[in-house]
Order: structure tokens, then C-alpha cells, then sequence
């Protein structure tokens, strides 16, 4: 059972490591190897032709992927158009009919998991376990958020006052929604805010990140085979300085889901608050500057098989993923040993073999940038350790992980996103100055902590401010309907995805007495 207590199973995706899954799984995969995708806005249904964007994969720059028409500012404007025009009639279908849409898209991105993965590897550059992981993860978010719209919005709640008297409470659209979504979840995230703001009964115009508009675009075109009306879902692919600042500054848009930089988030609530319009909801899952706390109780080899994927899995991709590891000095010599020990052994290749542990970055940007920060830790910091990478890696976006020691989180000016990791010693006593030092930072997303000590982890938990707090596990990976996601401060406005709040944000509540 889930969390709202009824009987939804989270996807159960492909166990790579049995044989006979992992076969029909690959020749699936391998369909794909050569296809060349081409995508466009999709505005009322129809395709449509702009400025073209290449599309190469991260891993090899000398392959070509697909090609996507962006849309120009003109488009944006006619995708709203049809998208407001779209709003009564798709607010007053019913919400069991709504979300039957969206469990229709669920099992069409299983049946097409093969095209799915391949651009997972070919766009987006991830893992085949990542990849799986994003699939599963899109199907969970449809199959959650239409669940909740069926059984929490399909009729008015019923409130008896005082005197006896019957009232209803309703939870409708608000209107046009605009979503805008990231690169490093470009199904999962992407599909989340999409189908929570149709299963709450708006329409939608949504705006993938530049990088990953392909699979972006098969996922929309799947949508409107699985029945969502064409009037309710415009797909504008473009960049966030052209279409997302038409899209944010359009006082039609009646509130906006955004997941991405922090600075990205800053920018999109100055937008909204200038338009000469009714405030609107924006709801921003931003970056982190994220911590993991290990004292001298805790057990070594789960600690550095937890910093590991954390710091590393999904090149460090995650807004979830591990920064700065504090590491009791008691135990930090033996700790520190292990990570050096585990990152030689980590495979850096090619995201589709099956040996590949870390994939490549998003693109050159991304990569300059992550290189340019290890270039400056090199002189004001000991290296621990590089992984090496393999040696068809030479025409990717790759940054081989790095972890550093430095003297503190503070000598960290900006979320580095990507696969290094910072290492900080501590003392017993300094265990509050720690955890202050990590609020300061004004980012409140994940944390991790291993102690065996109780209350130490309760300690650590009450006084941090962070958004998701595990202990003793790994601190990536929440799961839809388990571990409802999302930080504080500068790292989100709530509410959490996947959790039994976020619906709600894309509705207007309205009473009648
Ligand atoms: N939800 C992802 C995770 O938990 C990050 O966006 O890793």
C-alpha cells in the first residue's frame, strides 16, 4: 500500500543482473542504436517547424542523435492561446477520466522502455541502471498523481459545520500551467509536473531543457496517443532565456512548476512578481549544497559504499547528490582510505555497457565548468583520489570523479554539479558548528548520516534544515509515493513531489456553502 493507503505498486522496471531479463531488455535497447529522432513544438497536436537544434550524444560528440525545431516566441504565445482555450472543457472532465489518461501514457512508456533507454544513453548520456531508473520513476509519478486526483478530486468534500449544515469543498484547475523542467530527470521530472498539473485539471504548456527535447517529444506525442485532449498539452522545446521568459512573463500563466538552478528559480519569481496580474503558485525544486554528516560509531564499508553512489551515481547529477562529506577525525584516516580504494574501481564509459558505473557530463559547458573548479581545488586543496576513465571516452563530455579534502564547506562558493566530492574532517565537538556551517549555506535539500548512535542521528535531524535527511543509506534515489522529495531555503519551495501535498499546489480550492 502506499501512502495514502491504497493498493498502487510502484513500477517494477528490468532487473539487469537476471539473464532473462536482461536479453529482451538489450535487444530492445539496441533497436534503437542507430535511429536518428527528430522532434518539434507540438502546439494543438501539430508539429511544428522552427530554428534547428542538433542534437549529439554526450558520451561521443561525433554522433549524431536527432534534431529538434525550437519554437519561436510567436509559437509560445499561440501555445498559450490554445492551451487557455483548452481549460473549461478539460477542468470539467472528470478526474478519473483525466488520470485514466495518464494511466494509459504509464503503461505505453513501459511498452516503449527499449526506445525510452536508448535516448536516456543517447540524449542524456545516463547509465543503463539510471536509465531504467528514469522510466520507472515517470511511470511511478503518472501512476501516483492520476491515483490521487481519481480518488481525492473526483467529488467535492463534504464539510458539516456546527449548526449541521452541509458544505463542499472542491479542488479544481487554476488554469494554464507552464513546467519547465531539467536535463538530469529529462522523463521523470519532466513527466511528473506535466501529468500533476493535468491530473489537477489544468492545461498545460511545457518547456523540456534544451538538451533533452527528444525524448521530451516522444513522451508528448505518447501522451496524446494515450488520449490527453490535444488542446490540453502544448510542448514548447527551446532555450529558458527565449521561450522560458515569454512563457513566465505571459499573464495567462496561472502558475508555474519549475526544476532547475536556484539562480534559474531567483529569476522565474522576479518575472512573476512584475507581471500586473494575480499572484500565482510557483512551485521551484532547486540545487543543494549537500552534506553527509559520519561519526566514529558508524560502520565503515556502509559508509563508503553509500558516499559512493551518492557522490558519484549519475555523474553526480542528481540535485540530490552528495557535496561535502564530513567525516569524524577519528575515524576519517580509515574512511578516506576506503573511498580512495572504492574510486579506483569505478568505471567511467560509455553510459550503455552494462560495466559502466559513471557516464558523461550533460555537455561542454557543464564539463568546463566542473574542470575549471577541480583546476582551482588543485592549488588550494589535497587531492584524494580520481577515478580514471576509459579510453573511448576521448570524444565525450566526461569529468572523471575527484574527491578533494578541504578545510571547510564554506570555501565553496556554488553548488558544483557534477562528480566531486569535498571531504571535511571534524572534531567530536565541533559536531554543531558542523551542522550550522551546512544551514548556513542557505540550500536545505538532502543529508545524509551514519552514526549507530541514536542521538547523535536524532541530533543531527532535529537541527538541520534540510528538505530529505537520511540515515545510514544512501541519500539519492527517493521513490515516488515513499520518499515524498524536495528542500528549503534556497533549495525549493515545497511542496515535496511525489508526496501527498504536491497535487494540491496545482488547484484552487473553492467552498460553497
Ligand atoms: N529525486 C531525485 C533523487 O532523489 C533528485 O531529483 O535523487
Amino acid at each position: 500500500k502506499d501512502i495514502f493507503g491504497a493498493d498502487r505498486k510502484n513500477s517494477a522496471g528490468t532487473n539487469i543482473e537476471i539473464a532473462s531479463e536482461w536479453q529482451p531488455f538489450r535487444e530492445s535497447v539496441e533497436a534503437f542504436t542507430d535511429h536518428h529522432w527528430t522532434a518539434g513544438a507540438i502546439v494543438n497536436g501539430e508539429v511544428q517547424t522552427g530554428d534547428i537544434y542538433k542534437v549529439t550524444a554526450p558520451y561521443d560528440r561525433r554522433e549524431s542523435v536527432g534534431e529538434v525545431a525550437f519554437a519561436s516566441s510567436a509559437l509560445v504565445a499561440k501555445a498559450i492561446d490554445v492551451a487557455a482555450e483548452a481549460f473549461p472543457a478539460w477542468s470539467a472532465t472528470p478526474a478519473a477520466e483525466r488520470g485514466a489518461c495518464l494511466q494509459r501514457l504509464a503503461d505505453l512508456l513501459e511498452a516503449n522502455t527499449g526506445e525510452l533507454v536508448a535516448l536516456c544513453h543517447r540524449e542524456a548520456g545516463k547509465t543503463i541502471q539510471d536509465s531504467i531508473d528514469e522510466i520507472r520513476e515517470a511511470v511511478d509519478f503518472l501512476r501516483f498523481y492520476s491515483h490521487q486526483a481519481a480518488t481525492e478530486f473526483a467529488a467535492g468534500k463534504p464539510v458539516v459545520g456546527f449548526d449541521g449544515q452541509e458544505r463542499t469543498l472542491t479542488y479544481q484547475g487554476r488554469g494554464v500551467f507552464a513546467c519547465i523542467s531539467p536535463w538530469n530527470f529529462p522523463l521523470a521530472i519532466f513527466l511528473g509536473q506535466v501529468s500533476a498539473a493535468l491530473a489537477a485539471g489544468n492545461t498545460v504548456v511545457c518547456k523540456p531543457a534544451e538538451q533533452t527535447s527528444l525524448i521530451a517529444f516522444r513522451a508528448i506525442q505518447m501522451m496524446l496517443e494515450a488520449g490527453v485532449p490535444a488542446g490540453a498539452i502544448q510542448f514548447v522545446p527551446g532555450r529558458g532565456a527565449e521561450v522560458g521568459s515569454v512563457l513566465t512573463s505571459d499573464v495567462r500563466i496561472a502558475g508555474v512548476a519549475f526544476t532547475g538552478s536556484t539562480e534559474t528559480a531567483q529569476r522565474i519569481n522576479r518575472t512573476l512578481a512584475a507581471r500586473d496580474c494575480d499572484p500565482v503558485p510557483f512551485i521551484a525544486e532547486t540545487g543543494g549544497q549537500n552534506a553527509m554528516i559520519v561519526d566514529s560509531t558508524a560502520l565503515p564499508e556502509q559508509v563508503v559504499r553509500d558516499v559512493v553512489r551518492s557522490a558519484f551515481a549519475s555523474a553526480g547529477q542528481r540535485c540530490s547528490a552528495l557535496r561535502v562529506l564530513f567525516v569524524q577525525e577519528d575515524v576519517a584516516d580509515r574512511v578516506v582510505g576506503l573511498i580512495k580504494g572504492a574510486m579506483a574501481e569505478l568505471n567511467v564509459g560509455r553510459p550503455e555497457l552494462h560495466s559502466t558505473d559513471v557516464g558523461p557530463v550533460i555537455d561542454a559547458t557543464a564539463k568546463q565548468k566542473l574542470l575549471t573548479h577541480i583546476g582551482a581545488l588543485k592549488n588550494q586543496a589535497k587531492m584524494v583520489a580520481q577515478a580514471s576513465a576509459s579510453p573511448d571516452c576521448a570524444h565525450g563530455d566526461f569529468v572523471l570523479p575527484t574527491a578533494f579534502e578541504i578545510r571547510g564547506i564554506n570555501v565553496l562558493q556554488n553548488e558544483n554539479f557534477g562528480p566531486i566530492l569535498h571531504i571535511v574532517r571534524f572534531k567530536a565537538s565541533e559536531l554543531d558548528k558542523v551542522i550550522d556551517q551546512i544551514n548556513q549555506t542557505g540550500f536545505g535539500l538532502t543529508m545524509g548520516v551514519h552514526s549507530r548512535n541514536e542521538r547523535t542521528y536524532s541530533h543531527i535531524e532535529r537541527r538541520a534544515r534540510v528538505g530529505n535527511c537520511y540515515i545510514n543509506r544512501d541519500q539519492v534515489g527517493a521513490v515516488v509515493g515513499v520518499q515524498p522529495f524536495g528542500g528549503q531555503g534556497l533549495s525549493g519551495t515545497g511542496p515535496k513531489a511525489g508526496g501527498p501535498h504536491y497535487l494540491y499546489r496545482f488547484t484552487k480550492d473553492v467552498f460553497t456553502a
